[in-house]
């Protein structure tokens, strides 16, 4: 052991004296005894130390020879008449002995001294060692002080005395004692934020207490805030602290979360949340504005959560939540829009009547939330009329019925028909088929005229010179009419008549609901002219003279002779038309040929796709997402499941430039701001004789040359990436010319975040089937597609690949409903330190809701924030794709991030699914999971249960279609 120049050790302070004298002393040796001893000696050291501190009281005694023995003695009283008390320790060869409570904690440590371990305050005082010396038999005395000084409590916090309020000025003061030589170092901390701190050699020497101020300036963000003064003591005093919560008192402020959305449909359930932040708490209330609160309305969470139970239109409107404490006021409210499905006013079913020349108008009046489209056609034609129907001088051809069709655009609300009928009244109308007869003289010959009349015609006639026939035989002529009704005739007949039965009838044709009554029918009256034996003088024009109250009609028809026909040439066309055919034939055999020829040419075949081909049909054709197959085994294999079926060496998969004639591009699939990605047939991939249908990557028409480089980082990326069920499989580029073209495996059903929205829309009462494109989409699918993405993550993953993008937008989804990971736009290859271009560009757009904190924050990606990323990608799925964080806008959903707010479980997911999405946000990105846990987590918690999602307890509000509407913030 050695002692600096201030003699400050390990907390303990010697202050040596040197021996003045000695006295010759008679040694009692033995056992525990009060012996009356006194002495002259003076104090040759005084021992400082703290109490649980060891000490080391020094008899000051010095030989070459290790003495025989050595007593230690307690003395009492004063300094000049002091007694020793007790022996307490006793050393000698025949043995070691410590007495009373020094025990076990005192020993005798060369050549003499005496070592306590730990001092307790009762240690203090005067101690005595006695050695004899062999030379002279003379003994070695020495007297020693103990002084113990009470270690310091630790710090003190004053300046605080609560209640405060948000606004003052708060002065915190921490002291802490200076012991001897023992000075802390003081920090004050906020929770783990350390805010200053105080060295210890600031403090004078002869400084008692150690002082640290902290002055506040205290908002409401600082309620509940824990403030800590530390003191670091060195040595076994340690670290002491004290801490206060800060209790500040603030106004209500509120803030309505509608966790069910604002626009819900009649008869849905309404939840809003009166999210209130105050101190002292508040009491909240809910009120209206357009009038009483709905009678089926129930308050939970000590009033700030309301259900209404089945809302109905009525109840849309402003409803706003009041909160209140000691300190203020505060509301807010929200909008209510309730949506319902279209109906049609009754009176646009009543049938109407009108005369031809007139002019009509029929409006359909309608009801429904969004207002429905209307369009109106006549019942067997195609044809759209605008709304109101109109027409401006209505003919007998406008006779019929129409129905007026109510559209909401809400997919799921069904259109509303109505049917009326347009009664058209008029003068009789002479259908002009044929005008012009021809008979042979001596011959017989029936002239036809068609009359259409509404009411029925009263007098159909034939004239000519002075005749007129109505009906009947006159000589050679002979006048019929038939009377053709144009609609159902339906009889109600009445035996023995009553006076009550002289009345009025209607007679009600029904469709479907609907009724249309019917007063009369419009009526045809085929009269007919029959000459016989007919006469030179009867080649002439007849008269067709039709009457009825609104007017009459008269058409012309003539009788001509017939003459024979000419003999027909032979046309031309039978000669024509046998050579094209022969030409047309040839030319198509030749084309055939030549398409053999070249394909048998293409120099163009992906290595991977030549040597994988089963795989690679097996993912185009046969391949079934596996919960979709098989319920009962729900995690098989997926064709390339074995990862050394696909592995490739990376410069087998670069030369993947692929003849850019070879590709004949199709439709547009989707445009960004600078790229589309366009359908295209790829004729040759992989040898095939059949085309391919790819999806084309590329820059739009003037895009930069930005837009170009990053398309070319994203194919890099790309070529890094080995073939995988999950992962959007690269099968080649153009990149030799402008444009640069990605050639990527074209995913039918487009991208998930679409398809789960379509599904909404489609989904039936029970929604244990939700129809899209004729196939039924389970809660088995869900589950399917999460643990799929996270698959095909664990590959990205495995080649140290941070996606940077993941979210239900950037994964595709193939006809066989196997989910694709793509967008591969923003991803970094962590071993790429090149990145700083790249951060800047990106910096004005990024996926907020889907960044972990540490990238929102920090700007740091890694594997770990593509988790946090997949757990809200999890969320989306599991809510068919709503917006993450509904009603909160960026900036909020920041700072509750920051907070630690985590969005809560979706009402229709189990604890299990919750639980493994919670893993994936929690804060240090080393807790989140592997995607290699999660794609076992999710096998777990999905073969286990089958109602780990109640895909029927989704609120259908969550996710109206309306929603497509609303603000990225507000949708669900
Ligand atoms: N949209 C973007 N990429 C696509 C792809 N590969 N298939 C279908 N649609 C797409």
């Amino acid at each position: 052991m050695g002692h600096d120049a201030s003699g400050y050790l390990d907390g303990v302070v010697f202050l040596r004296k040197p021996i003045s004298s000695t006295t010759v002393v008679l040694v009692a040796l033995g056992y525990p005894a009060v012996l009356s001893w006194s002495t002259q000696e003076p104090i040759s050291s005084t021992t400082v130390v703290l109490a649980g501190y060891p000490a080391v009281l020094s008899c000051g005694y010095s030989s070459e020879q290790p003495p025989d023995s050595v007593d230690w003695y307690r003395l009492e009283g004063l300094d000049a008449e002091q007694e020793r008390t007790h022996l307490l320790y006793h050393d000698s060869n025949s043995g070691t002995f410590a007495f009373g409570n020094y025990s076990d904690r005192a020993e005798v440590v060369e050549p003499a001294n005496l070592k306590l371990q730990p001092v307790y305050m009762s240690d203090n005082g005067d101690y005595e060692c006695e050695v004899p010396t062999t030379a002279d038999y003379d003994t070695f005395l020495s007297k020693v002080r103990l002084q113990v000084l009470e270690a310091p409590d630790g710090p003190r916090i004053t300046g605080y005395s609560p209640p405060l309020f948000a606004g003052q000025t708060l002065h915190l003061r921490c002291e802490s004692q200076i012991v001897g030589d023992v000075r802390p170092t003081l920090v004050w901390y906020n929770g783990s934020r350390e805010l200053s701190r105080i060295d210890p050699s600031v403090w004078q020497p002869e400084t008692e207490t150690a002082v640290l101020n902290y002055v506040l300036d205290v908002s409401k963000y600082d309620n509940a805030k824990a403030y800590r003064c530390q003191a670091l003591y060195r040595g076994p005093v340690g670290v002491r602290e004290q801490k206060i919560t800060l209790d500040i008192r603030y106004a209500p402020t509120t803030d309505i979360e509608t966790p069910l959305g604002k626009v819900v449909r009649e008869g849905d359930d309404v939840l809003l949340r009166c999210a209130v932040d105050s101190n002292p708490p508040s009491t909240v209330s809910w009120d209206r504005l357009e009038g009483d609160m709905p009678a089926n309305y129930n308050l939970f969470e000590d009033g700030r959560l309301l259900r209404i139970v089945k809302i109905t239109r009525n109840f849309h409107g402003t409803y706003q939540c009041k909160a209140e404490n000691d300190l203020g006021v505060s509301t807010t409210s929200v909008e209510l829009n309730i949506l319902y499905a279209p109906s049609i006013a009754r009176q646009v079913l009543d049938t109407a009547e009108a005369l031809v020349g007139e002019n009509f108008t029929r409006a359909c009046i309608t009801d429904g939330n969004p207002p429905p489209t209307v369009r109106w056609s006549r019942e067997g034609s195609e044809e759209i009329l605008d709304d109101p129907l109109y027409f401006s001088s209505v003919n007998f051809t406008d006779d019929g019925s129409y129905i007026c069709t109510a559209r909401s655009e809400v997919k799921y609300f069904p259109e509303s028909t109505a049917k009326f009928r347009l009664d058209v009244k008029g003068p009789p109308q002479i259908v002009k088929q044929n005008t012009i007869f021809s008979a042979k003289e001596n011959g017989s010959v029936t002239l036809e005229c068609e009359v259409e009349s509404d009411p029925p015609a009263t007098r159909v006639a034939w004239k000519w010179e002075s005749n007129s026939i109505e009906s009947g035989t006159v000589g050679r002529y002979s006048v019929r009419q038939k009377e053709t009704p144009t609609s159902i005739l339906s009889t109600l007949t009445i035996k023995s008549v009553q006076a009550s039965d002289f009345r009025s009838y209607q007679c009600l044709i029904l469709v479907g609901r609907y009724s249309v009554r019917q007063k009369e029918t419009p009526t045809s009256i085929l009269s007919t002219l029959t000459i016989k034996s007919v006469q030179a003088s009867d080649f002439r024009s007849y008269q067709c003279l039709a009457v009825n109250v609104h007017g009459e009609e008269t058409q012309v028809i003539v009788l001509e002779r017939a003459t024979a026909p000419p003999p027909q040439p032979i046309p031309l066309v039978a000669i024509i038309l046998p050579v094209i055919l022969v030409f047309i034939m040839v030319i198509l055999g030749l084309l055939y040929y030549l398409r053999k020829y070249w394909q048998r040419k293409l120099p163009w075949t992906p290595k991977y796709l030549k040597n994988k081909d089963m795989e690679m049909r097996a993912i185009e054709d046969d391949y079934l997402p596996p919960i979709a197959q098989d319920s009962a085994s729900p995690m098989p294999l997926l064709p390339g499941d074995d990862p050394t079926n696909y592995y490739m060496e990376p410069d087998l998969i670069r030369d993947l430039e692929f003849p850019r004639d070879k590709l004949s591009l199709e439709r547009v699939l989707g445009r960004g701001n600078f790229g589309q990605v366009i359908k295209a047939k790829a004729q040759g991939v992989g040898g095939a004789d059949k085309p391919m249908t790819v999806a084309v990557k590329t820059t739009k028409d003037g895009s930069s040359a930005d837009a170009k480089e990053d398309l070319l980082k994203e194919l890099k990326m790309m070529k890094l990436i080995p073939p995988h069920p999950n992962v959007v499989m690269l099968i080649g580029y153009c990149t030799k010319t402008e444009p640069v073209y990605v050639i990527v495996e074209y995913c039918a059903l487009g991208n998930l975040q679409n398809f789960l929205r379509k599904c909404r829309s489609k989904r039936d009462s029970t929604y244990a089937n939700i129809q899209v494109d004729e196939r039924l989409l389970t809660p088995r699918d869900l589950a399917s597609f999460i643990w799929q993405i996270a698959r095909g993550m664990a590959h990205v993953a495995s080649l140290k690949i941070v996606h940077r993008d993941l979210a239900s937008r950037n994964v595709l989804i193939d006809k066989n409903k196997v989910c694709k990971i793509s967008d591969f736009g923003l991803s970094r290859d962590v071993y790429d330190t090149d990145n700083e271009e790249y951060e800047q560009k990106t910096q004005g757009r990024l996926p907020l809701r889907w960044m972990a904190p540490e990238s929102l924050f920090d700007h740091v990606y890694s594997v770990k924030s593509d988790v946090w990323s997949y757990g809200i990608t999890m969320w989306e799925v599991l809510t068919l794709a709503c917006t993450p964080y509904p009603g909160l806008s960026p900036p909020a959903m920041m700072e509750r991030l920051r907070n630690g707010f985590r969005m809560s479980k979706p009402v229709h997911c189990n604890d299990e699914v919750y639980d493994i999405m919670r893993k994936c946000w929690e804060d240090d990105p080393e807790d989140r999971p592997t995607f290699i846990d999660l794609v076992r987590l999710l096998e777990d918690v999905i073969t286990k249960a089958e109602d780990f999602i109640k895909i029927d307890e989704i609120p259908a509000a969550m996710y109206d279609e309306s929603n497509s509407k609303k603000s990225k913030q507000e949708k669900c």
